[in-house]
C-alpha cells in the first residue's frame, strides 16, 4: 500500500471513529481489509483507497471502519470493576427514590459480555429496577449482543460455570442469555464521538478498552462528555490501561479502587 492510501484510510477511520492508525499498523490493514477487497473485487488496498476517495460510498466507508475496530471482550473482564459494582449498586439503590431505575451504560460494549455481566451482578443482588444500555459503533457486534448467543469459547472466558448454567441455555451448540438478562439489556449502535446528552443520566458507565485507540484530545472530549452524564455518586469504569489523569479534571480515581472513577467534585466533597 502506498503512503497516500494509508493516509486516506487512516484519516477516514480517525474522523468516523476516533481510532488512530499508526503506519506500523499497515499489516493489520492488510489482514482486516482482505475480506472487503474480496467482496468488492478489488486487487489491492490502493484500489480500495481510490474507490473510497472517488465514490465516497457511505456503505464502504462504514465497512472499512468497522473492519478496523478491535472487538475483543469477555465476561467479567478484569474482575475488579464488577467487584466494585457489586458493592456500589446496593448503595445507589438505597440513595434513589423507590421505583427509580438504576441505569448502567456499557459504552463500546462490543458483543455484549460486559452488559450481560452487569445484568448478572444485578440479578445476584436481587436488583430488578435497572436498565443496562449497551452501545457500540459496529453494527455487527451490536446485532450479536442483541442476540445474546455466545460460543462455547466465549462462555469459557470469565463466566463462572454456576453463572453459565443459571443464566444461559444451550441452543444448537451455543449458549443463549436467559430472557431475564435480555429483558434488562438493550443494545443500540452509537458512536462515542456523538452528542450523548439525549441519553440522560447514568448511575454507572463502563467505557473500557476503547479510549486506548483514541488520541489525547479525543479521549479528553469523550471523558468530559461521559462526566456530564454521570450521577454525582456514580462510577465510571475504564480499562486497565486507561486513565483520566492528565486528560480531564472533572473525573478522579475513586480511592482504593482500580479502574473506577467518579466526579472529582463529589469525591472532593466526600473527603
Ligand atoms: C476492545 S472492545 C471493548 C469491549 C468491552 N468494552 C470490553 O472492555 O470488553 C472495543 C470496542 O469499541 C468499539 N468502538 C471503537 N470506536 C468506537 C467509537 N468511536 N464509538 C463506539 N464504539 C467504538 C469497537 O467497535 C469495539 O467493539
Amino acid at each position: 500500500m502506498n503512503a497516500d492510501s494509508f493516509v486516506l484510510i487512516a484519516t477516514l477511520v480517525k474522523s468516523r471513529a476516533g481510532i488512530v492508525l499508526t503506519p506500523d499498523k499497515d499489516y493489520m490493514l492488510e489482514t482486516r481489509l482482505a475480506p472487503i477487497l474480496r467482496s468488492e473485487g478489488l486487487p489491492s488496498l490502493d484500489a480500495l483507497a481510490l474507490k473510497l476517495r472517488d465514490t465516497r460510498s457511505e456503505i464502504l466507508a462504514r465497512a472499512v471502519t468497522e473492519a478496523l475496530t478491535v472487538n475483543e471482550s469477555s465476561f467479567f473482564r478484569d474482575g475488579k470493576p464488577f467487584d466494585h459494582l457489586k458493592r456500589l449498586m446496593p448503595k445507589l439503590q438505597a440513595a434513589r427514590p423507590a421505583g427509580q431505575k438504576l441505569r448502567i451504560w456499557s459504552a463500546a460494549c462490543s458483543t455484549g459480555q460486559e452488559a450481560y455481566s452487569c445484568a448478572m451482578v444485578l440479578r445476584e443482588l436481587g436488583i430488578r429496577d435497572a436498565e443496562i444500555y449497551g452501545t457500540d459503533l459496529s453494527r455487527e457486534v451490536v446485532e450479536r449482543a442483541r442476540e445474546g448467543l455466545f460460543t462455547q469459547f466465549e462462555v469459557q472466558r470469565g463466566l463462572p460455570v454456576q453463572m453459565l448454567v443459571k443464566y444461559f441455555k444451550q441452543e444448537g451448540g451455543k449458549w443463549r442469555a436467559s430472557p431475564e438478562l435480555r429483558a434488562m439489556t438493550r443494545f443500540e449502535e452509537r458512536n462515542l464521538l456523538a452528542d450523548h446528552r439525549v441519553l440522560g443520566r447514568f448511575d454507572v458507565i463502563f467505557c473500557r478498552n476503547v479510549l486506548i485507540y483514541f488520541d489525547p484530545p479525543t479521549k479528553e472530549r469523550v471523558l468530559n462528555a461521559l462526566a456530564g452524564l454521570l450521577a454525582p455518586d456514580g462510577a465510571l469504569y475504564l480499562g486497565g490501561a486507561e486513565t483520566v489523569l492528565g486528560l480531564t479534571s472533572r473525573l478522579a480515581p475513586i480511592p482504593g479502587e482500580r479502574s473506577a472513577y467518579g466526579l472529582a467534585s463529589s469525591l472532593a466533597m466526600a473527603g
